[in-house]
């Protein structure tokens, strides 16, 4: 089968069979298909789009391109949960350990920054000493021993997903329904989850813009999930604000401690319990109210909290880094962004606040680009609050004075300001299970 006319198929807009995707991905994951050739397809795709049938042999097919996990020695439930990817979204980092802390079991793998979005292992780095690679009989005994065990996505699981999440990361092809389902189902098809909660962003920050299509995305992925035997629920969190008010990866884990001590901003700690319930719910740990009641006190009792210092301690991370935040290093350069305005913020373009936080190091822009971990934004207004000319509405951090200026200037020109305050918007905005 020639790669070409499998691209010249695709990029015409007819429809690829199972065969023809299996050979398109394995030859890929194999090094027989190119990078330029991949990438080629992914745009097609992002272009043309796939049925629901091709959506599935994608998702079968990056499922199957490694090994299917499975850990015969970890007892009790496995759950799971997966965003989208939004900007600020450190919510894996809160309720893992919230449900951990429950007795469920949460061995987790977690991806990188993709896009304009951060990711939970590069966040995790930030944390000094933290492994997120090890192999399977240490995962194993650290779930059973913590409850919880965060790592990256090994070798074995969905290779395929693997290159193909790094190629799109850079070749602007990231925001496409069929490529999203596909390439997170097949990895929690392959991990073998018990029960799996996905946290479909949608808004300016998320892949997804609007409810319609963010829910329609939520029922592709449930659909598939079910279909497989898992226990699947979807939840559309909103995304058109950042989460929180750290963006950056130290700056987000700092906020994720700060949000398990109790005194987190409001929109995270609604999210992550709304999540975190969510996942207990599906375990059969009572009804959501309960479950939510449960995570509540999980968080004020300090029980969370714990179950994340004994998993970076597992994980040879420095746990007096969670227990004492102010050990993170903190960026040499900062500035004040400044109002330039009186009156509301209106809108924000989080993707553009994203990509701020990449031009200050943040992120990547090749495959093999370094993480500045203490780069990143912290916000001190969003959506809805009211500034005056000359409020600082961020402050900015980076190890390279020179970033400063580039992102500043994205960050206001992702800013709206008006005279009159926007009507709020609910946090959750749809359920589907
Ligand atoms: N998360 C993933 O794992 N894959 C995507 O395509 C988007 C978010």
């Amino acid at each position: 089968m020639r790669m070409y006319d499998l691209i010249k198929k695709k990029r015409d807009g007819l429809v690829l069979t199972d065969e023809e995707i299996r050979s398109f991905v394995f030859g890929y994951r194999d090094g027989t298909v190119p990078d330029y050739q991949a990438a080629a397809m992914c745009m097609a795709i992002y272009f043309r789009g796939m049925n629901a049938d091709e959506t599935a042999s994608l998702t079968f097919a990056i499922r199957d391109s490694g090994e299917k996990l499975s850990f015969p020695n970890i007892d009790g439930l496995r759950v799971d949960k997966h965003s989208t990817g939004g900007v600020g979204d450190k919510t894996s980092l809160v309720v893992a350990p919230i449900v951990a802390s429950l007795g469920c079991k949460v061995a987790k793998m977690s991806g990188r920054g993709l896009g304009h979005t951060g990711g939970t292992v590069d966040k995790l780095e930030s944390i000094e000493g933290m492994r997120v690679e090890m192999d399977t009989d240490e995962f194993e005994r650290i779930v059973n021993e913590t409850g919880i065990c965060i790592v990256g996505q090994t070798q074995s699981l969905a290779p395929a997903d693997k290159k193909l999440y790094a190629l799109r990361d850079v070749t602007a092809t990231v925001d496409s329904m069929p490529l999203i389902v596909s390439s997170i189902m097949g990895k929690k098809l392959a991990a073998d989850d018990d029960c799996i909660v996905l946290d479909v962003k949608t808004g300016s920050g998320s892949f997804m813009k609007t409810v319609e299509d963010s829910t329609r995305l939520a029922e592709m992925m449930v659909d598939i999930g079910k279909k497989a035997g898992k226990k699947t629920l979807a939840l559309i969190t909103d995304m058109d604000v950042p989460l929180g008010y750290a963006i950056g990866n130290s700056l987000e884990v700092i906020e994720a401690v700060d949000t398990l001590n109790g005194h987190g901003p409001s929109d995270l700690t609604e999210v992550c319990l709304t999540l975190a319930s969510r996942m207990l719910h599906l375990a059969g740990h009572g009804t959501k109210k309960e479950c939510e009641d449960a995570a509540r006190e999980a968080i004020s009792s300090g029980k969370a909290l714990e179950a994340l210092v004994k998993m970076v301690k597992a994980q040879g991370g420095n746990e007096k880094w969670i227990l004492d935040t102010s050990l993170f290093p903190k960026a040499p350069f900062r500035l004040d962004v400044l109002s330039p305005a009186d009156g509301y913020v209106t809108r924000v373009d989080t993707e553009g606040y994203g990509v701020a936080s990449l031009l200050l190091g943040a992120g990547r822009n090749t495959k093999d680009d370094t993480i500045d971990y203490s780069a990143g934004i912290m916000l001190a207004k969003k959506t809805g609050d009211a500034v005056r000319r000359g409020d600082v509405i961020a402050t900015l951090y980076a190890s390279d004075e020179a970033k400063l200026a580039a992102a500043e200037k994205k960050l206001l020109s992702s800013t709206e300001f008006g005279p009159a305050a926007p009507e709020a918007r609910p946090l959750i905005l749809n359920e589907v299970e």
